[in-house]
């Protein structure tokens, strides 16, 4: 899990997501598939962090309930398959469309433990062209504050272009 799979990237963790950014975009740029988009996010961004990266993944808004998100393509291990908007983090995320950062997730209100071993995570808002919310990407550490506004900033720029680029 903890191997440096990736050590021809950037050691520097902001320069790192420019060149994942940069990575993602010429991979998904022309695949009309989102979850085909997703899917490559997820594997570049887990490979990228492996050390801070214990589960990475999206959760789509189910079209179908509206208030409701529902797994998609992740890395790690198994996660829950649904989550209402306003629980636990993802979902006051996808209530809030803005990311949220969370360095203890035992202090989080209403923190849904899909594995005990996560400690902190942080969960951004992806959304589709028109501007409205279509996923949240969950990053999961088993490191206490993972997570900073370096991550906020590089996973923000990534998930901007997940459903906009041609
Ligand atoms: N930690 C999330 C739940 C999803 S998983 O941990 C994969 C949350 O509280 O929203």
């Amino acid at each position: 899990m903890a191997e440096p799979v990736r050590t021809e990237l950037p050691a520097d963790k902001a320069e790192r997501y420019v060149a994942l950014r940069a990575e993602i975009a010429a991979v998904i740029e022309g695949e009309p598939n989102l979850i085909a988009r997703y899917a490559s996010a997820a594997s570049l961004l887990a490979e990228a962090f492996p050390d801070r990266f214990f589960w990475t993944g999206f959760y789509l808004v189910d079209e179908s309930k509206g208030d409701e998100l529902v797994i998609g393509p992740y890395q790690g291990t198994l996660g829950c398959l649904r989550i209402r908007f306003g629980k636990g983090v993802c979902g006051a995320c996808a209530a809030r469309g803005e990311t949220i950062i969370v360095p203890d997730v035992h202090a989080f209100p209403g923190h849904i433990a899909c594995d005990s071993r996560s400690n902190s995570e942080i969960v951004t808002p992806v959304f589709d062209k028109a501007g409205a919310l279509a996923a949240v990407l969950d990053v999961d550490s088993t490191q206490f504050n993972a997570f900073d506004t370096v991550d906020q900033t590089g996973l923000e720029a990534i998930c901007a272009d997940l459903l906009t680029l041609p």
